[in-house]
């Protein structure tokens, strides 16, 4: 098949096409670089390709409190990224099935995280402008389904973690942050600071895990909103606990700063639906998980001698 993949140098959008790729599909895959989707006319070089399949994953975000100091461009950015996108589909590529990205930050926090639920209440304030671009994502499609066909699916993803996450200094999953501080806490003797008081939940799921259920997801499923998570919320001492026990460093040096910013108390999915969607709903253990992100981290690093 062929399948276009917008996003696709991100940290999804890499494995995503290692994956397709692997699977013998021919994967166009467009970063910001080769397509700068806020520019409306960014796709007419592919309009005269006809794609099966489009994965539209690029979203303008960091993780950690980025959200809280970019609501204006996130807002512009992202709304403009999504009308080009969808705009493009309907007007050159209506044979193809879209596949659009969420995310669990749309959820209310007072509400239940059923996909019913997606577009109901108010997304937590300091994720607000974020939430809601991805909630128009969702509105265009199923406006866009509603006048003219086509079709799309709208999935929802939990934090993904795994080898590949990004290496720069950007604001990084709460997950990688915890590996980096914790490794640095061994091999620096940093004091280890973890932000709230480590009761928040978080869910967690592998990114090979994921990819194998968007593809089954993107197959069977038709206009419809469907999470993808292990439905698992755990907290972040756990997780704290569990890279501690894998790295060497000891879980009582750890600090917690009640101060700074948590995001949201508690985050899973259900994911009743998606078990209607995947047969064998299996899930990499945690600890798997976790040792083979913790590998891949430490070798990209290069270690220095701690400060004496
Ligand atoms: N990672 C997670 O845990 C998670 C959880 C929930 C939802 N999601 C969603 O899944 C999708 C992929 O996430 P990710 O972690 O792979 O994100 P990521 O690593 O930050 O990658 C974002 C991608 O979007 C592209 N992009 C940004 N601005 C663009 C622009 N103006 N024009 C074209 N492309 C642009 C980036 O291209 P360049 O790098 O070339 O600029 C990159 O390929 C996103 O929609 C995200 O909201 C991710």
């Amino acid at each position: 098949m062929k399948i276009l993949v917008t996003g696709a140098t991100g940290f999804l959008g890499r494995a995503l096409c290692q994956r397709l790729t692997d699977a013998g599909h021919t994967v166009v895959g467009l970063g910001s670089r080769n397509a700068d989707l806020t520019d409306p006319n960014s796709l007419n070089q592919f309009n005269h390709y006809h794609y099966d399949f489009i994965y539209h994953l690029a979203a303008w975000t960091q993780a950690g409190d980025f959200c809280l100091s970019h609501p204006g461009e996130q807002w512009i950015i992202n709304q403009k990224i999504n009308t080009t996108v969808l705009s493009w589909w309907q007007a050159y590529q209506f044979q193809a099935k879209m596949v659009g990205i969420g995310t669990s930050c749309s959820y209310a926090p007072d509400l239940d995280t059923c996909e019913e639920s997606y577009l109901s209440g108010k997304p937590i304030d300091s994720l607000f402008s974020y939430a809601m671009t991805k909630r128009m994502l969702y509105v265009g499609l199923q406006a866009i389904q509603r006048q003219y066909g086509g079709t799309f699916v709208y999935v929802v993803p939990s934090t993904l973690y795994g080898p590949g996450y990004h290496t720069d200094d950007r604001q990084l999953h709460f997950i990688f942050d915890l590996i980096r501080k914790i490794l640095r806490g061994k091999h620096y003797r940093e004091p280890v600071v973890l932000w709230g008081d480590g009761e928040q939940t978080r869910e967690l799921i592998y990114i090979d895990d994921f990819i194998s259920f968007l593809l089954s997801v993107s197959e069977h499923c038709k206009n419809d909103i469907v999470n993808i998570g292990t439905g698992e919320g755990l907290s972040i001492k756990y997780f704290a606990e569990k890279i501690c026990e894998k790295v060497g460093y000891p879980f009582d040096a750890i600090q917690f700063d009640h101060s700074k910013y948590v995001g949201a108390r508690s985050k899973f999915l259900h994911i009743g639906k998606l078990q209607q969607y995947v047969n064998d709903l299996r899930f990499t253990p945690l600890e798997e998980g976790l040792t083979a992100t913790i590998d891949w981290y430490e070798q990209q690093v290069s270690w220095k001698k701690p400060k004496q």
